[in-house]
């Protein structure tokens, strides 16, 4: 049977294995997807033992996605943007291809909300690598314009400066950030604290959509806080989650799974 892997450093929550399991049903492909801890100082002796032992593709996460970006010997053009990659393929050669299918399972997910991002005054807040691997196919989508709003207001600019030459990016501070905006996407970290990021409650508006990278079984603080300001739409990540997921296993098996009800099944085992 094919074998597929999520290697990471905590791994027991990950929803992975679920998601794949579901996927291989839905698709009817013969697999097995597991978890699989990596020592944070031993990854790519674990990642390099998976693929000696016949492994034919995995998912990479949190903190090893920057590491797996300098261990595979092909980048897809999105990974190399985004300078980190989630997904290894390998390939008939036994060449090991990098893809990062992050900002694609994002962009799908918004899709599902938000009948087009084309045209929209998007504001991003967070610069580090979650924002870094959305920024390139938030672009493709044709936004107005992007807007990267960061605690560090350096890491913002150097990433508008990195992302300049594919459309119309600049860098802010969240206290100077002026509206107006039609959609708000949360890539900081900041929620892991309970904690919000000190933006204008000004921004919020009976129009905007707000999307919260993290998930958790209840709604997220900063969608808590949107929502009780009056923001239309509050989406949280789980949708991205299993976006990215399905971008993954086409990658691998060349079938598009179905997203939404695999979404709702993941919600109901959350709560
Ligand atoms: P990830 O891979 O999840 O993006 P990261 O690269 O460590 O993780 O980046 C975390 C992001 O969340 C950064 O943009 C960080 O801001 P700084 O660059 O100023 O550190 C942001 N962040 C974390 N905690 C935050 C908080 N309490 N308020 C606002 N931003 C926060």
């Amino acid at each position: 049977m094919d074998r597929y892997a999520v290697f990471g450093n905590p791994i027991g929550h990950s929803k992975s294995p679920f998601i794949h399991t579901l996927f291989a049903r839905q698709t009817q492909q013969q697999m097995s997807y597991e978890a699989m801890l990596a020592p944070l100082d031993g990854f790519p002796q674990v990642l390099a033992q998976f693929f000696a032992d016949g492994g034919k593709g995995c998912n990479v996460t949190v903190p090893f996605k920057e590491q797996a970006y300098g261990l595979v010997q092909q980048l897809s053009p999105r990974a190399k943007l985004a300078g980190a990659i989630n997904t290894i393929r390998r390939t008939d050669d036994g060449l090991l291809l990098g893809d990062n299918t992050d900002g694609a399972g994002l962009v799908q997910d918004l899709l599902l909300h938000i009948p087009s991002l084309a045209g929209l005054r998007i504001l991003l807040l967070g610069a580090g690598g979650a924002a870094r691997g959305v920024i390139g196919p938030l672009l493709e989508q044709q936004p107005a314009n992007l807007t990267i709003a960061n605690r560090t207001f350096s890491k913002a600019e150097q990433l508008a400066e990195h992302f300049a030459p594919l459309g119309a990016v600049r860098a802010a501070t969240f206290e100077a950030l002026t509206g107006p905006f039609d959609l708000i996407l949360n890539s900081t970290s900041a929620s892991l604290a309970g904690e919000i990021p000190p933006i204008p409650a000004a921004l919020i508006h009976e129009d905007i959509a707000v999307y919260d990278m993290m998930y958790g079984p209840g709604e997220t603080p900063f969608n808590q806080w949107a929502r009780g300001l009056g923001a239309r739409a509050c989406i949280d990540g789980l949708g991205m989650l299993v976006c990215q997921a399905a971008e993954s296993f086409m990658l691998w098996r060349g079938i598009r799974p179905g997203t939404k009800q695999v979404i709702a099944e993941l919600r109901r085992n959350l709560g």
